[in-house]
C-alpha cells in the first residue's frame, strides 16, 4: 500500500458518536432518546446529499435544526423553539468513541500530520473537538463550508489534499460512514472503513482500502500494517 503522507478524519459518527445526544433527548421525550437520534441522524445525513444535489447549499447548524423538526414532526412530538436549540446544542458537545484518544495519541507517535474533514461548519467542528479537549492532536480541522458543499462530492474532499499539501491516494481518510468512505475512494484518497456494526459496504463500485470494526483497530492495522481486511 501507498506510504501515508497523513491522516484525515470524518467528524461526526467516525470520532465522535453522535448518538451521545440520546440521554438529552430521553429528558425531554422519555423513552424516545433512541428513536428520535436515529432519525435524526438519518436525515440530516439525506439533507445533506440532497441539498448537495439540488446544490442549495446551507451551514450544518441550520440543516442539524431542520433533520430535528423533520423528525418529531415526524414522531408527533411537541418540540418548541428552546427545546429544540437545547437538543441542537448537544451536538456542539458529542461524546469523543472510547477509542478516539488513544487512536489520535498513537497516530501523533508515529508523527503523521492529522486532520478532520467534516461536513459540519467551521465553528460546529471547533466547539466539538474544543469540548472533547482534543484539539492538540489536530494539526488542521476542515469544514466543506468555504466551497459550499458536502461530501461525497469531489469538491469537499478536494479541501483535504489541498490543506495538506500532499497528494490524495498518500492520505489515509478515515470513515464510519460508508457513503462518506465510497466518496473519499471514489476522489482516490486511501480509504479506511470503521465498520462497528458489521455492516455490507456500500454497493457503490468502490472499496475501502481497509476495513475494521473500531478505531483501535486502525490503530494497530497503521502501527503494523497488518489490515485485517484489505481490499
Ligand atoms: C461529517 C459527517 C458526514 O462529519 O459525518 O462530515
Amino acid at each position: 500500500m501507498t506510504k501515508i503522507s497523513g491522516v484525515l478524519f470524518d467528524l461526526y459518527g467516525t470520532l465522535f458518536d453522535v448518538h451521545s445526544v440520546v440521554e438529552r433527548c430521553d429528558q425531554l421525550f422519555p423513552g424516545r432518546g433512541i428513536e428520535i437520534s436515529a432519525l435524526w441522524r438519518q436525515k440530516q445525513l439525506e439533507y445533506m446529499w440532497a441539498r448537495g444535489l439540488m446544490r442549495r447549499y446551507c451551514p450544518f447548524e441550520k440543516l442539524t435544526e431542520d433533520a430535528l423538526g423533520y423528525t418529531c414532526n415526524r414522531l408527533d412530538l411537541a418540540l418548541n423553539e428552546r427545546d429544540s436549540a437545547d437538543l441542537c446544542d448537544a451536538y456542539s458537545g458529542l461524546d469523543p468513541f472510547p477509542d478516539t484518544a488513544a487512536t489520535l495519541e498513537m497516530l501523533r507517535s508515529i508523527g503523521a500530520p492529522v486532520g478532520v474533514l467534516s461536513n459540519g461548519s467551521a465553528q460546529s467542528i471547533r466547539r466539538v473537538v474544543h469540548h472533547s479537549a482534543l484539539q492538540t492532536y489536530f494539526s488542521h480541522l476542515i469544514s466543506t463550508e468555504p466551497v459550499r458543499a458536502y461530501k461525497p462530492q469531489a469538491a469537499a474532499y478536494e479541501l483535504g489534499e489541498q490543506a495538506l499539501g500532499a497528494s490524495r491516494e498518500t492520505i489515509l481518510f478515515v470513515s464510519s460512514n460508508g457513503l462518506d468512505a465510497a466518496g473519499a475512494k471514489n476522489f482516490g484518497y486511501t480509504v479506511a472503513w470503521i465498520n462497528r456494526s458489521g455492516s455490507p459496504f456500500e454497493e457503490l463500485e468502490v472499496r475501502p482500502d481497509v476495513e475494521v470494526r473500531s478505531l483501535a483497530a486502525l490503530s494497530g492495522w497503521l502501527r503494523e500494517g497488518d489490515p485485517s481486511k484489505r481490499r
